[in-house]
C-alpha cells in the first residue's frame, strides 16, 4: 500500500471535534430533510462538503489579520495584494472581490457581446453557469467524452475536445460567442486537470476567431502541479513558472481565493491589458462589491489573501496536499470502491451509479450514499449528480445527470492522514451495504438550486 506523504507543517492551534452517536446522526439526517445542506455544522465530524472557505490559515497568515489597513480607499492591504498578485500571474490590472462569484457578476455583463450570445467552457461551475444566464448569455460545455468515463485513466480529463469547440464556434458563429472560459482544475468533472497544451491551442483558436479568453482559476495551483508531474517539458520548471505561462494564454480570469490561496473569503478579477475593460469593472465595482481598493474585503482579509497566493504555490504544500487526496482515492479503490480515476486535485468523486445500481437517477443515488455515510461515519459528503442538475425548465421532467457523483472535498491543511484512513474505511463500509439501500422523492422541492434546501423522504 502506498503510503501518505507526512504533513509538511505541525499543528499550533486545535479545534475540536463532535462526533454524536449514531441514533442521533440518524435523528439529525431525518430533520434535515435527507439532505446534508441542512445538517448543523455541531452534529458533523469531518466535512467533506467543499474545500472552499474551509481551509487553515497559517500563522503568517493569522498574523497578517493584525496588519489590515481597514482605510476606505488606498488601502496598503491592497496595494501588497495587487502586487503579488501582478507577479503571479503577469496581469496588469487586479480587482478584488467578496469572492469567485463577485468577480464573475461583474465581468461576464462587461463581456456579453448581445443578450443570448455564448460562453464555452470545457465545463461551467454552478455560480459561473448561473451567472453567465444571469447575463443574458448561455453556457456550453466541452468537456471530451473521455471525462466522463470514471474508471478510464487520463492525465488530463479536465482537457477541451478541441474538435468539439471548433465545431461548436463554427455553428454558433463568432460573433455570437461572447468568450471561452477554462476552468482549472475542472471542478464539475472531478478536479481534473487540463494541459498546457491544451490551454494554449484553445487560446490559439479563441485567437484566430477574435474571442477572448477567460480564466476561471479557483484551483489553479493545483492544475499547475499536475502539468509539472504529468506533462513532458515542465517537470523541471517551477510552479511559479508554469503559473505564469497558463495565465500568459489567457485575457482575464476571476479567481475565488477561498480555494488556492487558503483563505475563508476573498476573490479577485483579473483584466491583463484591456483599459477600457478595466475601467469599466472598476466602475461597476463601487455599487456591487465595493471601492475599487477593497472590493467587499476587509484590509485584513487582502493581508491574508495576499500570503495565502504565495503559500499556496509552494511546491512541497502543493505536493503533500495532491498526495493527501490521492491517498485517499487509492485506499478506496483497494477497498473496491469506484471513483473518477485518476484522483482529482481537491477532491474524490465516487462513482454513485456503479455502487447503488438498484437506485434510478430520479431517486438520487448518490444523494442515498451521502446520507449512508453521515450515517456511518459521521461525514458529511456532497451529491454531484441528478438531484443537483434539476429539471428541464420547459418540461418540468427531472434531468439525468451524465454522472451520479459523491463529492468528498477535502479543506487544505485542516485534516489529517489519519483522517483520511477514517473516511476511507467508512466509505468502504457503506460500499458493502450500497446495493440495498432505496433511494429518496421530494418532500419539498425548491424552483432553482433545489439541492440547498430541498427536503426529501426515503422511498
Ligand atoms: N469556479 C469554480 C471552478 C468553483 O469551484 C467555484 C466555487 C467558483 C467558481 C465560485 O467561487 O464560491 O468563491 O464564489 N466552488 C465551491 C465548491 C463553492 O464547493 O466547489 P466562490
Amino acid at each position: 500500500m502506498k503510503k501518505a506523504i507526512p504533513e509538511p507543517f505541525k499543528i499550533k492551534m486545535v479545534e475540536r471535534l463532535n462526533i454524536i452517536p449514531r441514533e442521533e446522526r440518524i435523528k439529525a439526517l431525518k430533520k434535515a430533510g435527507y439532505n446534508p445542506f441542512s445538517l448543523r455544522s455541531e452534529d458533523i465530524y469531518i466535512d467533506l462538503l467543499t474545500d472552499s472557505g474551509t481551509g487553515a490559515m497559517s500563522d503568517a497568515q493569522w498574523g497578517d489579520l493584525m496588519k489590515g489597513d481597514e482605510s476606505y480607499a488606498g488601502s496598503k492591504s491592497f496595494y501588497r495584494l495587487e502586487e503579488n498578485a501582478k507577479k503571479i500571474f503577469g496581469y496588469d490590472y487586479i480587482i478584488p472581490t467578496h469572492q469567485g462569484r463577485g468577480a464573475e457578476q461583474i465581468l461576464f455583463p462587461m463581456v456579453l457581446k448581445e443578450k443570448g450570445s455564448h460562453f464555452i467552457s470545457n465545463m461551467h461551475f454552478d455560480t459561473t453557469k448561473a451567472h453567465v444566464e444571469l447575463a443574458g448569455g448561455r453556457a456550453i460545455n466541452v468537456i471530451t467524452r473521455d471525462a466522463l468515463d470514471t474508471q478510464k485513466y487520463g492525465d488530463f480529463k479536465g482537457n477541451f475536445d478541441i474538435e468539439k469547440l471548433n465545431s461548436t464556434i463554427r455553428e454558433v458563429t463568432p460573433a455570437k460567442i461572447s468568450a471561452i472560459i477554462i476552468t482549472i482544475t475542472c471542478n464539475s468533472v472531478g478536479g481534473q486537470p487540463v494541459s498546457m497544451d491544451n490551454i494554449k491551442q484553445v487560446k490559439a483558436i479563441a485567437d484566430k476567431n477574435k474571442i477572448p479568453v477567460i480564466i476561471d482559476a479557483a484551483r489553479y495551483a493545483e492544475n499547475a502541479y499536475f502539468i509539472k508531474t504529468r506533462e513532458k517539458g515542465y517537470e523541471n520548471k517551477s510552479i511559479a513558472e508554469i503559473v505564469f505561462e497558463m495565465f500568459s494564454y489567457s485575457d482575464m480570469f476571476t479567481f475565488s481565493a477561498k480555494k488556492d490561496a487558503i483563505v475563508n473569503i476573498g476573490g479577485l478579477l483579473g483584466i491583463k491589458k484591456d483599459t477600457d475593460l478595466y475601467n469599466k469593472c472598476r466602475s461597476y465595482l463601487v455599487p456591487m462589491e465595493g471601492f475599487p481598493t477593497y472590493g467587499g474585503l476587509a484590509g485584513r482579509d487582502m493581508e491574508a489573501l495576499a500570503t495565502g497566493l504565495l503559500e499556496g504555490i509552494d511546491f512541497r504544500y502543493l505536493e503533500y496536499r495532491i498526495k493527501q487526496v490521492e491517498y485517499l482515492g487509492d485506499r478506496l479503490r483497494e477497498g473496491g470502491v469506484p471513483i473518477q480515476y485518476p484522483a482529482g486535485g481537491h477532491a474524490i468523486f465516487v462513482d454513485c451509479a456503479k455502487m447503488a445500481p438498484q437506485i434510478p437517477f430520479y431517486e438520487f443515488p448518490a444523494q442515498a450514499i451521502c446520507n449512508e455515510v453521515y450515517i456511518e461515519g459521521g461525514i458529511r459528503a456532497v451529491e454531484i449528480g441528478s438531484f443537483l442538475l434539476g429539471r428541464d425548465p420547459d418540461t418540468r421532467e427531472n434531468l439525468q445527470s451524465p454522472l451520479e457523483l459523491m463529492r468528498l472535498t477535502i479543506p487544505r491543511r485542516v485534516y489529517t492522514n489519519n483522517h483520511m484512513d477514517y473516511i476511507a474505511e467508512t466509505v468502504i463500509e457503506v460500499g458493502k451495504r450500497a446495493g440495498k439501500l432505496k433511494g429518496f422523492s421530494f418532500e419539498y422541492e425548491p424552483e432553482v438550486l433545489r439541492h440547498f434546501t430541498a427536503k426529501l423522504k426515503p422511498v
